[in-house]
């Protein structure tokens, strides 16, 4: 919209063109270092008018207005939505989309972005994932689902090592197992109820996210992220300790192979059930070298720590190509633009991450510069002090024109954060 109106500029009377971009409110749900760097995009977004973020962290702060609720409790979203007026709402962590919050949003008729509780199954049941890509014909590995520890134990032997043991319930990343030792996958096996156990697949992994509105997806750029907890992949299996994007060793068609070879044939089965999928799917893939891309996994939001890079390199705003997901309109939406730079995030994680990490450590974070920032996850601030409150505490962003540069950028910034009980792996940004 536009209108000519009269001004002046000393003596002189002058008609400028004015054009008016029509904003609209969001609330932001979650408070981890991916909503971090969600709020970081939105509050950069000239379409975006207010940002509410509920819960948030004390990094959040900064972008937005933070609301104090519970964001998994589906009517205490409605509410606040309701309160606040707002015309969107971005659902950032598995937990509320499990619990039905989308559902309950798109009832109220609020425009929000995730997938309803039946489609999010795709991440919350391990069980169900197999399924639809099975009927979907998606390449994944193969797979027994069990319920007893007999059953379990039959499959392990009858798929051999390396194992791999999952546990079919949300384990925020933590519930797989990959190992050689046959004992370790039974007892892991023995932790779990139903579990599903799979044929291993090598190769690199890649994180590639697709924004999705039931009917089409539109692809972001590849990442890689680094899931063991030590150098050189050692360790336990943890959320994530860093990611990089975008990845210069693989193959430009990737995007589009798996689009092709997985998304539209998972989204047109999801809408075949009656359950469309719209939100970001998440494909986690092997690039194995017998049997070409082969599914991980499926989760049915952003990745963390992958987004705090990946978005790190989108120049196009944000918050109108998920609300157009949200309305079923990508078809409106032009190609994303992206940044020609690579970006690398490390995360800071407290002592103890994964199993017990220690909590309300004080921690002191440097000044953000354009091309390194932190982002904050499991932090808390008590009396004007910040403390850690969760395993993954800080993520440090670095750009750069190579990945090196990039990476660089990131362990410098990361080198001026003050946190005695942190820690974090050396050798994010190395392919691997
Ligand atoms: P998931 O929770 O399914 O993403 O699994 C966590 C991590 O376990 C993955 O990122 C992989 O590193 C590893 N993993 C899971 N499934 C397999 C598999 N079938 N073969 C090899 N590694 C796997
Ligand atoms: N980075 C892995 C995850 O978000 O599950």
């Amino acid at each position: 919209m536009s209108r000519l109106v009269h001004t002046r500029i000393g003596a002189q009377s002058i008609r400028i063109r004015v054009t008016r971009v029509s904003t609209f409110d969001v609330l932001l749900l979650g408070g981890g270092g991916r909503e971090h760097a969600l709020a970081r995009c939105f509050a950069a977004d000239p379409a975006v008018g207010h940002l509410h973020i509920a819960p948030g962290n004390p990094g959040l702060a900064a972008l937005g207005t933070r609301h104090d609720i519970d964001a998994a409790d589906p009517d205490a979203v409605v509410a606040l939505a309701r309160d606040l007026g707002v015309e969107f709402v971005m659902i950032g962590p598995e937990a509320p989309l499990v619990a039905g919050v989308a559902d309950a949003l798109r009832e109220a008729g609020i425009d929000c972005f995730g997938p309803s509780r039946e489609a999010a199954a795709l991440e919350g049941s391990k069980a169900f994932a197999k399924e639809v890509m099975a009927a979907a014909g998606v390449p994944t590995a193969r797979s027994r689902i069990c319920e007893t520890i007999e059953q379990a134990t039959a499959a392990i032997d009858e798929f051999g090592p390396t194992h791999v043991v999952k546990n079919d319930a949300l384990a925020g990343g933590k519930g797989v197992v990959v190992t050689d030792d046959r004992e370790e996958a039974i007892a892991h096996a023995s932790t779990c109820g139903r579990v599903v156990i799979e044929s291993f697949l090598d190769g690199p992994e890649v994180s590639l996210f697709v924004i999705c509105d039931g009917e089409r997806g539109i692809p972001l750029l590849p990442a890689q992220d680094f899931k063991r907890v030590g150098d050189g992949d050692a360790g336990p299996n943890t959320g994530g300790m860093g990611a990089y994007a975008p990845l210069p060793w693989a193959r430009e068609s990737l995007a589009d192979e798996v689009m092709e070879r997985v998304v539209d044939p998972t989204l047109a089965e999801m809408h075949r059930r009656g359950t469309p999928f719209t939100g970001l799917l998440y494909v986690g893939l092997a690039l194995t070298t017998r049997s070409g891309l082969q599914v991980i996994e499926f989760n049915v939001r952003f990745g963390d720590p992958e987004t705090q890079a990946v978005l790190a390199l989108l120049e196009t705003p944000l918050a109108g190509v998920l609300r157009a997901a949200a309305r079923g309109e990508l078809d409106t939406v032009p190609p994303l633009r992206w940044r020609d730079a690579h970006a690398v995030v490390v995360v800071e994680a407290a002592q103890g991450y994964p199993y017990a990490p220690l909590t309300d450590c004080p921690l002191q974070i440097p000044t953000d510069d354009t091309n390194a920032w932190t982002l904050q996850a499991g932090t808390t601030e008590v009396d004007g002090k910040l403390l850690s409150c969760a395993g993954r505490v800080l993520g440090v962003v670095g750009l750069g024109a190579e990945l090196e540069e990039a990476r660089s950028a990131a362990y410098a910034k990361l080198a001026e954060v003050d946190f005695e009980d942190g820690f974090h792996r050396t050798d994010i940004g190395i392919p691997h």
